[in-house]
């Protein structure tokens, strides 16, 4: 998973990456990108899902509609009958708001999407273009704190109008849910390798450290740094300034997470585009291995 704050590289290294890893077997690439970025930078047109690149790299890029299908399929009816229990709210409206409204559902319904394709066994390596994983996490969270707050709280719930279904039921259905998120993350903790990206410049490391600090707070570990866009020449006086104010922010990086393995991957005069241009970049990614 190649996670990271907006713009920094994670669809350009994930690409890269998949693309090397397609090299020794079948390779899903996967992205929740609300803009099609991968199809852009793998140059291809074609809509079917997943669309092949390479002998044995294929892409998914899942939009708005196909998470709310999958979400429908998966989860949609048994967690609207708990909400439904609380709220009154039809169900097309309810499916709408979930996977429209709530920030980051969409890369929850893909951890479990990608476990599921994990677990099939039909790649051998899929890699995750992601969003910031915060809001991702906190939704994994909801069934196990919707449910413990409804058994502490019984007579409140015995109170309110669960119409047809009792309360116990409710309880089952939410069970049911927190056990598949603890499942979920359960893959992300075991299974899943994560990569931060990350360029050296002010904001995005000052914001490193929260990302690294909320993906602690649910057990999981960063297990490699990737400093994209660093400046290696200093033919112009330009250059000579924007090395220079690199180093201050390589120099913290280097020091803050020394435990890590810390990847640079220089900017390129021209955007990362195409077969070709990826390869390059997996090439750098991959010297030391991963
Ligand atoms: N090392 C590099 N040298 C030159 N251009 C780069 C480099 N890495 C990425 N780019 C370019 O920067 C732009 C943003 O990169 P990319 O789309 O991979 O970022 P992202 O983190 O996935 O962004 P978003 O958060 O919007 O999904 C792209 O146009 C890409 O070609
Ligand atoms: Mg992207």
């Amino acid at each position: 998973m190649f996670t990271g704050k907006g713009g920094v590289g994670k669809t350009t290294c994930a690409a890269a990456a998949a693309q090397h890893y397609a090299d020794s077997g079948p390779t899903l690439t996967i992205s929740t990108d609300a803009t099609p970025s991968l199809s852009h930078i793998f140059e291809v047109t074609d809509k079917q899902k997943p669309v092949q690149v390479l002998p044995r790299l294929y892409i998914s890029e899942i939009g708005e509609r196909e998470i709310r299908e999958m979400w429908d399929k998966k989860f949609g009816r048994e967690v609207y009958e708990v909400f439904s229990a609380f709220v009154d709210i039809d169900y097309e409206s309810f499916v709408e708001f979930m996977t429209s409204v709530l920030p980051g559902l969409g890369e929850e319904f893909m951890v479990d999407y990608i476990r599921e394709m994990a677990r099939k066994g039909v790649y051998e390596n899929i890699v995750w273009d992601t969003a910031p994983l915060g809001q991702t996490l906190s939704l994994l969270e909801t069934p196990a704190l919707l449910g413990n707050h409804l058994r502490m709280a019984p007579r409140i719930y015995s109170r309110l109008k669960l119409g047809r279904r009792s309360r116990e039921p409710v309880l089952d259905i939410l069970k049911r849910w927190e056990e598949l998120s603890a499942a979920n993350m359960d893959f992300l903790k075991n299974d899943v390798y994560f990569t931060m990206v990350t360029i050296p410049e002010a904001l995005a490391v000052e914001q490193l450290e929260g990302a690294f600090r909320e993906l602690d707070k649910y057990g999981l570990t960063v297990k490699q740094i990737v400093i994209n866009n660093v400046v290696k020449t200093e033919e112009s006086e330009f250059l000579k300034i924007k090395v220079r104010q690199q180093q201050t922010y390589l120099k913290h990086i280097y020091e803050k997470y020394s435990n890590l393995k810390i990847v640079e991957l220089p900017m390129f005069p021209q955007e990362v585009k195409g077969l070709q241009k990826l390869r390059e970049v997996g090439k750098i990614l991959f010297q030391g291995g991963i």
